[in-house]
């Protein structure tokens, strides 16, 4: 098994650059199923849900080939089916896109029902509701694949979404970008990871406008040429090491980063009463300058503050005295990890949706689980400022979404490590 190790108390100092955004790529990645000549992506994040979801292009008979570390040619030309229900399409999240990507090249699509983060209930009604109005026929087999298909036309249709869905609005494109007429969704999700697939798909000839505000506009094209495309940079990687540097009230440079997409977490870190300057693609990181304050946070869809740092905020709110509540409203079961940090001294109630983090006790060295990926992430942050040696386990979720993760802090001034330990082999820490 391994596990990641690190001797807390060091403040981080230093430089980080940030990665290519995963949940970008992992919906640029299947998009390029629908573009008929070979593509280039590049500054894609080093991550095993990439290399998942590259490996299942590969299995439906894509050409795919790793350039550098950051960069995959695809030609999706030689893909002949539209079946995509492999083992490793049932262990990510993200392969659901290749419902909307598959239905809009074959006008049919049999994809196994994605599996993922395990945080309650996550349904994908709006995605289907989507493709049936656009003339696809869903079925699901055995309770675990999605069959979706067409028996007339694949058309545009005008799609009122009842949530605000991140998924569904990709999904909803990728299915749009061929199909014959104008498709308009409305209530869509606008995430900075939505734009950049959009950009992505126009760039190669794809008609969509609007995406980045809540009616998104599309109208079906027959052809779609190769590009050479950079994915946007990860702003939930640059959130993470944030709210580390904060945690840790050291001083941090985040470089290869957009500012204006970090917005909600550079405003509430310096309602904490962080110093934040920003540049054009990069952000300095100051909790030196004075002791930080209590906060609340709501998570909402972008622009408000992202769901996907919420575990990291209540871990850096664990070392600020008084009371912060922060209350989860996209996700029905993100709290899973809160018992972790209390096992590491944390003193926070769970009520529903709401986390109550009575702050400023000292945390103290554990074992502890990753429960999800970005609660791995609130797991790093909180051994970083707990006392003793921290031993995390189930780091493959971590693996999942944040590339280098050990020599990234490292470099920042944590001591970390990733090691190897037998299955029955006791760990022990030293508290
Ligand atoms: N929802 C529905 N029906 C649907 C789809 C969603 O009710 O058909 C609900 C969900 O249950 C949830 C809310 O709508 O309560 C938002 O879900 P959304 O569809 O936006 O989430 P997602 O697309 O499945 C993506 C990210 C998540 C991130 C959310 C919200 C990917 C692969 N995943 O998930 O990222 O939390 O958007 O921003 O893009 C992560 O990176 O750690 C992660 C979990």
């Amino acid at each position: 098994m391994e596990k990641i190790v690190i001797n807390g108390g060091k403040p981080l100092f230093g430089e980080v650059s940030v990665s290519g955004a995963k949940n970008a790529a992992v919906a640029i990645i299947p998009a390029v199923v629908l573009c008929d000549e070979p593509c280039r992506i590049e500054n894609i994040p080093n991550i095993s849900d990439v290399t998942l979801i590259a490996t299942i292009l590969k299995e439906m008979g894509a050409i795919v080939k790793r350039v550098n570390k950051s960069t995959l040619d695809i030609d999706p030309r030689p893909i002949n089916t539209y079946e995509a229900i492999g083992d490793n399409v049932r262990g990510m999240r993200a392969s659901y896109y290749l419902l909307g990507a598959l239905l809009g090249r074959f006008h049919n699509a049999k994809v196994a029902l994605p599996g993922g983060c395990n945080f309650g209930v996550r349904p994908i009604d709006q995605h289907l509701r989507g493709f049936a109005l656009m003339g696809a026929e869903n079925e699901l087999i055995n309770g675990a694949i999605i069959h979706s298909t067409t028996k007339g036309s694949f058309h545009g249709a005008h799609i009122y979404f009842d949530t605000v869905s991140v998924g569904s609005t990709m999904n909803i494109i990728l299915a749009a970008v061929k199909a014959e007429g104008q498709t308009i969704i409305e209530n869509a999700a606008k995430e900075p990871h939505i734009v950049d697939l959009a950009n992505f798909l126009n760039s190669m000839g794809a008609n969509i406008r609007g995406a980045g505000t809540d009616v998104i506009k599309i109208r079906g094209v027959e052809y779609l040429h190769g590009v050479t495309y950079s994915i946007i940079p990860d702003q939930i990687e640059a959130g993470t090491y944030m709210a580390a540097a904060a945690a840790t009230r050291g001083k941090i440079t985040v470089r290869n980063i957009t500012p204006k997409h970090l917005d909600s977490i550079t405003a509430k870190l310096r309602e904490m009463g962080v110093d934040i300057e920003e540049y054009d693609e990069a952000v300095v990181v100051d909790a030196t300058k004075r002791p930080l304050s209590r906060v609340n946070i709501k998570t909402m869809p972008h622009p408000g503050f992202p769901t996907d740092c919420q575990p990291q905020f209540v871990a850096a709110l664990t070392t600020v005295k008084g009371t912060s509540i922060v209350n989860e409203s996209v996700w029905d079961n993100r709290y899973q990890y809160v018992n972790e940090l209390v096992r590491m001294g944390a003193t926070i109630s769970v009520e529903g949706r709401l986390a109550i983090i009575e702050g400023g006790t000292q945390l103290t060295a554990a074992p502890v689980r990753a429960t999800d990926l970005r609660a791995g992430a609130a797991m790093i942050i909180a051994a970083l400022v707990a006392d003793g040696i921290t031993y995390i386990s189930d780091i493959n979720y971590i693996e999942r979404g944040y590339s280098d993760v050990v020599n990234k802090f490292k470099a920042l001034g944590a001591d970390i490590e990733k090691i190897y330990i037998p299955d029955n082999e006791e760990v022990l820490t030293t508290a």
